[in-house]
This record gives C-alpha cells, structure tokens and sequence, in this order.
C-alpha cells in the first residue's frame, strides 16, 4: 500500500525502488544536479551502458536560472550511456518510477538540499520534503503516475543530434536566446520550432556566463587586489552548509576552472518557413523550443537562385554562396577590402565562375553566353599571369596611346611644353583655325595649322611663341586628335573587342598615370559606343581592379578620360548592356557617383574609418553592428556578400585562387566536447559528495 514519507526517506526510499530495477527508470525532476543522479542511479549504471534498462530523464529548462542548479553536463553524461532526455519548459512534477509498477512521487528535486546526500542524518540540509511511495499493489496510483510521466514526456522535447540548443528568456518576433549544448560560432545560421513553421536566424553573438564570475552590480566594491572582479570564495565549510550546496558546488567547480561555464547565443530572426516560402517572421518562438542547425537548403533558399560560386558559406562549408549572373552583368557590383584582403583572388574566382557559366550555361540561364565579352582592366598584370587558369581562351591586350603631343587639348600641350597651367584660349585658337582650313577645303595638319598661326605672330615669351619654337623644333613631337589604338598582344592586330569572351588589358607596364587613365577611358569609351550602336547584341562587362586610381573622388585632372568613361558607363551602361564591377582597398576615395551606382557588394576586410563610413554611407545591407564589428575582423579571403545578386547577405569564405578545391567538412557531432559542462574529473561520486563526506 501507498505510504508516507518524508525528509531524507524521499531520497533513500527513491535510491532502494531503483535498485531493484530490472526494465525502466523514468524520472521527472525540476532540478537535476550531477551528484543526486548520480547517487540514485549508481547501482544501476553498469545495466544501463549494457543496454539491459531503458532510462528517461526529463528535466526542466525554462531559464538560466534553472542552469545554476541543474547540472546539463551530467545528464548529457548519462544520456552518452544510454539515457533518453527531454526537457520540458513547465516541469514542476519531482517522480521516481521503477519497471512500471513501483517508486515515489514527491516534492524533491534531485538535489543534495533535497536529501540527496551520501550521509543525509549528519547533513544540514534545510529542506522540508514530503513523498507518497507507490507499491506494486497500488496499480490505480502506479498507472495514474505514469500517465502523467507520459503526458510531460509528450510535452517535451529532445536534444537531438541535430539540436544546438533551446530557446530560454523571453524571444520577441525579431530576436531570442539559446543555451547552447552543442558548440556554435557568431553568424552562424540556426533555426528554431515556432507556431506556423520553424524561424531561421543568424547567431549575433555568444556570452559564456560562468557563476563563479557574475556580472557586477557593484564594480567598484568588488575590485581586489590584483584586479579581478571574481566572486570571493567563501570558506569550504560554508560553501557546503549553506542554503544551496548544489550553487556553493557550482561555484566551488566554475572558481577554479574559469573555463566551465555555459553559453548563450543571442540570434536574430532573418525568416519565417511558411510552406516551403521564407517569410518575414510575425510572431515569435516560444521559451523551451528547440534550436537546431538548419539544413543546406534553408541556406541555399535564403539566397536565392545564384548561378556564380564565390565560395562557401562561413560556419557552413557544405553551402556554396551564389551571385545572380545576370544582377551582376546589369547591375554593377562593386568589391572593397584592405590591401591583401583578398579582393584580387576574389574577382579572379568570380571571373573564373562568370567564364565557365558562360560556357556551360543551364538550361534556362538568361544571358545569352555567345555574346558577352568581360574585359578586365590589370594595373599589376595580376590577372594576365592566371589569365589561362581563369579561362584558357582570355586574350590579353595592349592600348598605345601615341605620345605625340596633341594641339587640340590644352592639357597635352601644357605637359608637353611644361607650361605651369593649360591655356584653354589657345585652344580655341587652334581650334578656330583647323576648322578655317577645312571649311576652305584646305589640308588642315599640325604643319598647316601652325603656319596659319604664325602669320598673326606672337609676343616673344608667350606660350604661343613657344609652341613655335617646340614646332620648329621637332614637328614629329605633335599631332591633332592622335588616337590611341587597342591591340592584340599576341598578333598585334588591331583588336575591337568583336568575339565575345574575357579580354585582359595588362597596363603593369604603363607608369605614367595620365597614360594609363587615357588607356582605360578609350578602351571603356570604345566598348560603350559599340554597345550604345549594337541596339543590345554586344552586351559587355567591364572589370576594374585599383577603381580608386582611374574614378578617384578628388584629384581628378590627370585622370579625367577614365573617370569619364567610367561614370558613363555606371550610369547609363545599364541601357545597353554594359555592365561593371570595380574594386578597391579604400572605397572614401573612390567616386561616390560611382559607388552609388553599385548595387552588389563583396566587402573583404577592412579597418580603416573612413572607409567603414562610405560603406555604411553607400552599402543599403550594412547596419552598424557589420560596420563596427564585423568588418574590422573578418579573414583574410572572407568577404560580406550582398545587394541585388544575393536574395540575403552572406559571410562568404571564398577559396584560394588555383589552390585546392574546398572541402566540405562533416559537422560537429561531439556532443560533450562540445558542451562546455562544468564537470571536471568526475568519478562515480563527484567532488562536491566527496567534499562534504570529509
Ligand atoms: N581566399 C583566400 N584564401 C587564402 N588566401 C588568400 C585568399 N585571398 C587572398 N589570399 C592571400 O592573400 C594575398 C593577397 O590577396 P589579394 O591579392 O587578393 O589581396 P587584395 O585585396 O587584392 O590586395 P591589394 O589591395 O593590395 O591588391 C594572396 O596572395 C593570398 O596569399
Ligand atoms: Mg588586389
């Protein structure tokens, strides 16, 4: 028959019923600490690592406050013998039930302040407990207690080999906490339950809460000595007397092993899965959800249909990230990261990805892949040198920009003749004149045009007297509208871009910057002339690595042609089918007309202020926490990739340009390791039983 108990009788009344256990234990408990299970599952534990008894264990994990009691490393233990664990967020129900037909229903939690001591008559434990143990011969009470085990063990939920962790707090539509019980990293992607379809969310960050070292209300009062703030140490004696033992031991464990502690992740809602669609999330998850790594096509969907590998997802390498070709021809996409961030390796990775799409595309790709032709501009000859790895077929070319001085731009005669300024009146003279000889049906050559001149004459020392003397000097020097002329480096044919395919303009040999911009304008402004006449069939890209150094933002004069070309073509090229991706390791000194016409970005790392702010001035996806966080501390070859060729922003880890292939890596599945528990050493009794049986 049912009897009373109370006190530690709950406790050793439990321990003898399980003892005799031969097929299932199943236990409920509020708070669970490593030591009480441990106690009242000893003489049962070789059965249960054979396999002989099924062992269920629900526990609560409502909030935090449940973890500075209830031991997760412990119960993670015994689920790697054997044991099934849930976790219920509503738990308040303490039951011991053996094989089915016996154990105690009580008001005893599995703790040592609940008489779950080796030694309870000599312990000063404080609680007042009470218990019904339930006999075989009470069948009524023994099915009705198992019921309910079943019903709560319904209600709760697993930590699966796919969990990470469970909701806790108080979630609100756009963010919530997660105790962690499998290691995660920041921005790493996680999903979890929620009414009307699973969240997904992005992990902002991660605090590791130890208790021995809590968050200080008085900061000041507590400084000692050598500077920490930790918690003092209360005398062992107290530290195992006191109220809870279980917190004293906790703390005992956390002061001395600074790195036992738990972690909490704070995730951010991106998306709602309302059948098979990501959706704005409207409602929230709930407290005691579990939170789980999302598969690889939750990943790949967040995206959208991308056609161009940049490389894999960061925390998710088995998830390639995908650029939309076509956003990326129509669009403009701009690159930025410090020096050696790795933004010449990444282009060279897009382009390689660009070229083969090109050549392979799938069935329903949207550009027509025949008639594309990528020019790159190569301040270093960087992409010349991989020019065969990035396509076989790349065809490198030269632009001669003749010396000659020309008499019809006031610049080239100012540097021609090292005057100190240019003089736009002489110009126009010469301007005037050249059309006089044409109008006339005259010849109207450098030659012609000088004797045209002299014939008004010039005061000695004025510039116009010196272009005589040049003149007369050396006739060859000078020239009217010379053009510069593109070739093909290998026949040296004249070369206009008319096959489609990736065509490397290597300037690595051209120093003079005047000539370099002259080069990149008249190349740009050859291809948007062809485009504008071609009625849409010479779709092209235009590829400009160092942007700052041909579309600066100040300092415009010796570069005038190629920041022309490019401005026309970032704001009008859209119309005829030319499109541009420029980078750059300082994004303040590029053009802001420029920047603002790029509507994809792959943001490498990048530390400098002024190029944080044009990117939170300019970059729509990039909000403060990336600009001051995130940026600064990214890897060498990680880049933020957003804008209108990726559906969400992504970290994307892009590999090593003509190194191996990346590898996908299999996923985490060290449960314990990973726990960060605060067990330490443990046999079957652990220290805190130890301790207090002294
Ligand atoms: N994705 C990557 N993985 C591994 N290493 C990389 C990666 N990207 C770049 N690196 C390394 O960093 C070096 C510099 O990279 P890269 O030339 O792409 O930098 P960058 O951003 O273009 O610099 P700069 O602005 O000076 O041109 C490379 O030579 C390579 O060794
Ligand atoms: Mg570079």
């Amino acid at each position: 028959m049912a009897r009373f108990i109370s006190q530690d009788s709950v406790a050793a009344a439990a321990t003898e019923i399980v003892k005799t256990a031969e097929s299932a234990v199943d236990i409920t408990g509020a708070w669970i600490t490593g030591s009480a299970l441990r106690l009242l599952l000893q003489s049962i534990r070789s059965k249960i690592e054979a396999g002989q008894l099924n062992l269920r264990i629900i526990c609560r994990l409502h909030g935090l406050t449940d973890l500075d009691i209830t031991d997760l490393g412990a119960i993670k233990e015994f689920e790697q013998f054997g044991a099934q664990v849930r976790f219920s967020r509503r738990l308040h129900a303490k039951m011991v039930l053996v094989d089915h037909k016996h154990g105690v229903v009580s008001s005893s939690n599995l703790t040592s302040a609940a008489g779950y001591v080796h030694q309870p008559e000599s312990q000063n434990w404080t609680n007042f407990e009470a218990g019904v143990v339930l006999e075989p011969a009470d069948q009524d009470l023994v099915a009705d207690a198992a019921a309910l085990f079943e019903r709560i063990w319904d209600d709760s939920v697993p930590i699966d080999a796919q969990a990470v962790g469970v909701v806790i707090g108080e979630p609100i539509t756009t963010q919530f906490d997660v105790i962690m019980v499998r290691p995660v990293k920041r921005s790493q992607y996680v999903v979890a339950e929620c009414e009307g379809g699973p969240l997904l969310g992005k992990i902002d960050e991660i605090k590791t809460i130890n208790v021995s070292f809590p968050t200080l209300e008085r900061p000041a009062a507590s400084q000692n000595s050598t500077g920490y703030n930790r918690e003092p140490l209360p005398d062992l004696r107290s530290l195992f007397t006191g109220e809870s033992k279980e917190q004293g031991f906790l703390k005992l464990t956390t002061f001395f092993d600074p790195a036992a502690a738990f972690n909490v992740a704070t995730v951010r809602v991106l998306k709602q899965r309302v059948s098979d669609q990501l959706k704005m999330a409207l409602v929230p998850t709930a407290p005691g959800g579990i939170v789980q790594q999302p598969t690889d096509d939750w990943l790949l969907s967040l995206q959208g249909e991308g056609e161009l590998e940049i490389g894999r997802a960061l925390n998710h390498e088995s998830v390639p990230v995908h650029l939309k070709a076509d956003e990326i021809l129509r669009r403009h996409c701009a690159v930025y990261g410090m020096t050696g961030a790795g933004k010449s390796n990444g282009l060279k990775v897009l382009l390689r990805s660009l070229v083969s799409w090109l050549k392979h595309p799938s069935a329903d790709g949207q550009a027509q892949p025949g008639n594309l032709r990528v020019i790159v501009i190569d301040t270093h000859g960087e992409y010349a040198s991989s020019s065969k790895q990035i396509d076989p077929d790349a065809r490198l070319v030269n632009v001669l920009v003749p010396e000659a001085i020309d008499l019809l731009d006031d610049v080239s005669i100012k540097e021609g003749l090292n005057l100190a300024r240019a003089d736009p009146t002489l110009k126009e003279k010469i301007w005037a004149v050249k059309e006089r000889l044409e109008e006339d049906g005259s010849t109207a050559d450098c030659a012609a045009v000088i004797d045209e001149l002299k014939q008004v004459g010039a005061t000695r020392g004025s510039t116009l007297d010196r272009l005589f003397r040049a003149f007369d000097r050396d006739p060859q020097k000078f020239a009217l509208a010379p053009q510069p002329e593109i070739t093909d480096a290998s026949s040296g044919r004249a070369e206009d871009f008319e096959e489609p395919g990736l065509y490397i303009l290597n300037l690595n040999k051209v120093h003079d910057i005047t000539v370099r911009s002259e080069s990149v304008g008249h190349v740009i402004d050859h291809v948007f002339e062809r485009a504008k006449d071609s009625e849409g069939t010479f779709n092209s890209l235009i590829v400009i690595d160092e942007a700052q150094n041909f579309a600066p933002e100040s300092g415009l004069d010796p570069v005038r042609s190629s920041l022309d070309a490019i401005l026309r073509v970032a704001r009008e090229g859209r119309k005829f089918g030319v499109g541009l991706i420029i980078s750059s390791q300082r994004p303040a000194n590029v053009n802001t007309g420029l920047r603002s016409q790029c509507n994809t970005h792959l943001i490498f790392r990048l530390v400098n202020a002024n190029d944080l702010g044009a990117i939170a001035d300019t970059v729509e996806a990039a909000d403060r926490s990336l600009v001051s966080a995130m940026l600064p501390q990214l890897d060498i070859g990680t880049c933020f990739a957003c804008g209108t060729a990726i559906e969400s922003p992504f970290f994307a880890v892009v590999p090593l340009f003509g190194g191996a292939a990346p590898v996908a890596i299999e996923p985490q599945s060290d449960l314990l390791g990973a726990f960060r528990s605060v067990s330490i050493d443990r046999g079957p009794l652990d220290k805190s039983d130890r301790i207090s049986a002294d």
